[in-house]
């Protein structure tokens, strides 16, 4: 349990720990590796510098945070379990107890829905658009579940589809470069992601006991974005609020973001990339990953107080 909490706009315990991801200042460093899984974040942090000092916090809900250092740098591996409102939890509570610029990179997995994305390839998004269901298409259920000029709305008037948020271009840049060196050139994919509320309705998975009018959800992603190869529930988020952070400076970005998704479902040809395989490329996406963080921001951009600790 988190002990008594102060400010109700944006709440913190007396010593400065943010209320969900449960971190004070100097905890959580400006160079962040983000995943989903807690155990891919603890098999990640066996990369990073062994005789450094490592700090490990795991909050009340569910969030994950490894600090340590990878080639001499500071960096931070935080696990945020699954969905666009647990990035909004991190990022947003990471960014109120570190100073200066953030860089923050997500491995995740993803379903492909490109003929040129294979299971086990390695998608590195030029951007990310957000596909929501649109709830009140479904308020008059039997309207919904007959005819598509029964309801209010028709069947492709159900999910909203937002604009392609960029992914910062240079991170994005060196991360290719640096996956293209570990697996081969080839396997790293890119492309549009699309970040979807759902696992399984709003990433036109068919599931009979719902009403839920998205047999042709996929094909009217295809149209809406073109270059679309990939459907996550995360990296959306990331590039939406990196886009949305207050400059530090005018030019000074607050938050650079970019993202790798391992293709671990072929949504056309219906397969799946066997365990022992994802284990393999997580760690080769996270060694890729580490490093172009620990290229990434220099010793005069970061605030020295804020890694005093590392
Ligand atoms: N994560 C998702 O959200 N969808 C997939 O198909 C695979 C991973």
């Amino acid at each position: 349990m988190p002990s008594d909490m102060k400010n109700a706009n944006f709440p913190m315990d007396a010593e400065g720990h943010t209320y969900h991801v449960g971190l004070k200042r100097g905890e959580v460093c400006n160079r962040i590796l983000t995943v989903g899984d807690p155990e891919r974040a603890r098999r990640l942090a066996s990369l990073l510098d062994q005789d450094a000092p490592m700090f490990e916090r795991e909050s009340h809900r569910g969030f994950l945070t490894i600090t340590g250092r990878f080639l001499g740098q500071p960096v931070s591996i935080i696990a945020i379990g699954m969905g666009m409102a647990m990035m909004d939890f991190m990022l947003r509570e990471v960014r109120a107890v570190v100073d200066g610029p953030l860089c923050v990179i997500r491995i995740g997995t993803c379903g492909s829905i490109a003929t040129a994305a294979n299971v086990g390839d390695i998608i590195v998004p030029d951007g990310s658009a957000a596909v929501t269901r649109r709830f009140d298409a479904f308020f008059d259920l039997a309207a919904a579940s007959s005819s598509p000029s029964a309801g209010e709305l028709s069947a492709d008037e159900c999910y909203t589809f937002s604009r392609v948020f960029p992914a910062d271009a240079e991170l994005t840049a060196a991360l290719r470069e640096q996956l293209g060196q570990q697996l081969s050139e080839e396997r790293v994919v890119p492309g549009v992601n699309v970040t979807a509320d759902t696992f399984y309705a709003a990433q036109g998975r068919v599931d009979p006991s719902f009403v839920d009018r998205n047999a042709k959800h996929v094909e009217q992603i295809h149209e809406q974005y073109p270059d679309a190869v990939s459907l996550e529930m995360e990296n959306f988020m990331l590039f939406h609020l990196a886009r949305c952070a207050t400059p530090l400076a005018p030019g000074v970005p607050s938050i650079r973001a970019a993202a790798a998704m391992i293709a671990v479902f072929q949504r056309q040809a219906n397969t799946s990339l066997p365990k022992a395989e994802l284990a393999r490329l997580e760690m080769q996406a996270g060694r890729a990953v580490l490093d172009v963080l620990a290229h990434t921001l220099q010793d005069e951009e970061l605030h020295p107080e804020s890694e005093s600790v590392w």
